[in-house]
């Protein structure tokens, strides 16, 4: 079930519900198949569970096989988790973990087509046509960001800028001479980019670009408005992980904006209690799983991405929809025992018109305390109107709804526009956890 989207909406985008699980099944059943027989590991796992492909007959049935982790794919680095010889594999990606070795994945040439095909049908999703030209800003090389984007918007039939991550003054360049409609970018980079412009004294409202496509790291709805709101443009929102693919496993509708719509006809998604492991139910918040429907080079039996999000209805496509990622159960910071996601200080934080979305949470021991220090900016055009009272009220305000929303006391420093370290290639460090491990 692959197809160009150029000319429109692949059928399975508007199928009926009975069509899509019916079609899920099957590939299911293919897909534990394919590891039971090719990847030794799987096997074992699955022995273990007492469970076989065979006892797959409905689609919950799922929830007697094994969940699968990150630890999984370490211990069998780097090719153990592959489904196919190696003479198959024509791509390997890595991205890099917290902790030592890189996650590895290899894709076959159906692997890539497939990817290239949700990649169009995102970019398509988002509001992106074969006439847009799209500068991909995601970094090139072993993280999918770069190649998953360019090798879509090519598939879209787009013109595709190959610029990658960095070079924050060659994007605002290559912004203002070749005009770029479409930019595929991190959110926080997007910022950065702003920034570059309003430097320069261009108002980035004037700036070809309609339609920022932003992911690979957790970003809020304030921040979309405050992108949508400098550049003029729709600000879209698409998600994916190294592991099941790259980007491109769901993506915004640009029609309704409510969340991210999940290419279910490929990755089938799962919501577990991220401590139980139980299966919750749709509606529910709780850890993000996958399992690959067509993938061959490498899939992945209900792997746990630490994500949290919720599982909602279809909208604008038949399709189940993903709520914007609220933050990650391993990012989930403690603090004096109070979970902290750095997605709730951001919201906070976005309640100030006078502040930029940049920000950092420090966090360190103070004795035996845990001590949380949040560093926010204001706007350079207010700094003088504001002076340093101004400053400290503003502080003081957030600190109080830190304390109250979220139930944790910190220090609140509002510094210059600029003073907090930006991230010009990858993702947004939103956290420096000083704390002995
Ligand atoms: O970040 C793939 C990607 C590239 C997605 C470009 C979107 C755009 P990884 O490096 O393997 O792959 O990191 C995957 O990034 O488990 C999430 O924690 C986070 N992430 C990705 N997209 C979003 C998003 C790419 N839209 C990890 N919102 C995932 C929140 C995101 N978090």
């Amino acid at each position: 079930m692959t197809g160009k989207t150029g000319a429109g909406l692949h059928p399975i985008e508007t199928a009926s519900r009975d069509e899509i699980s019916a079609l899920q099944l099957q590939r299911l059943q293919w897909s534990l198949n394919h590891v039971y027989k090719n990847v030794p590991h799987y096997r074992k796992k699955f022995e273990a569970a007492g469970v076989h492909p065979g006892d797959l007959k409905q689609l919950s049935d799922l929830a007697k096989f094994p969940l699968t982790d990150k630890r999984d794919l370490r211990d069998n680095y780097p090719y153990g988790m592959f489904a196919v010889p190696m003479g198959e594999v024509v791509r390997i990606h890595a991205s890099s973990g917290t902790t030592g070795k890189p996650t590895v994945v290899g894709y076959t040439q159906k692997d890539i087509d497939m990817w290239a095909d949700v990649m169009a049908r995102s970019i398509y999703a988002a509001g992106g046509r074969r006439d847009d030209i799209v500068q991909v800003s995601y970094g090139y090389g072993l993280f999918t960001g770069g190649l998953g984007a360019h090798y879509g918007a090519e598939r879209l039939g787009a013109a595709v800028i190959p610029m990658g991550g960095g070079q924050t003054e060659k994007q605002v360049q290559l912004i203002q001479d070749f005009r770029p409609t479409v930019i595929m970018v991190t959110p926080s980079y997007m910022l950065v980019i702003a920034e570059e412009m309003a430097r320069q004294g261009i108002d980035p409202r004037t700036c070809s670009i309609k339609l920022g496509i932003h992911g690979a790291e957790p970003w809020t709805q304030a921040m979309r408005l405050e992108i949508e709101a400098r550049f003029d443009c729709n600000a879209i929102d698409i998600y994916g992980l190294s592991e099941v693919i790259g980007p491109g496993v769901a993506c915004e509708c640009v029609e309704t904006k409510d969340g991210l719509t999940l290419w279910e006809d490929h990755f089938y998604p799962e919501i577990i209690d991220p401590v139980s492991g139980a299966p919750l139910p749709d509606g529910e918040l709780g850890e993000l799983v996958f399992t690959s429907l067509s993938k061959e080079a490498m899939p992945v039996i209900r792997y746990r991405t630490r994500d949290l999000t919720r599982l909602l209805p279809g909208t604008a496509r038949s399709m189940r929809r993903m709520a914007k990622i609220t933050g990650r159960s391993d990012d989930m910071l403690i603090i004096r025992g109070v979970n902290v996601l750095p997605s709730q200080i951001e919201e906070l934080i976005l309640r100030h018109p006078e502040l930029t979305p940049v920000y950092q949470l420090h966090v360190e021991k103070d004795g035996p305390m845990d001590k949380l220090d949040v560093y926010a900016e204001v706007r350079t055009e207010l700094l003088e109107q504001l002076g340093l009272m101004g400053r400290e009220m503003i502080g003081k305000e957030l600190q109080h709804n830190i304390k109250s929303y979220i139930g944790v006391s910190c220090d609140v420093h509002v510094v210059e526009e600029g003073k907090v370290e930006r991230t010009i290639v990858g993702k947004a460090k939103r956290v420096v956890d000083k704390r002995p491990k």
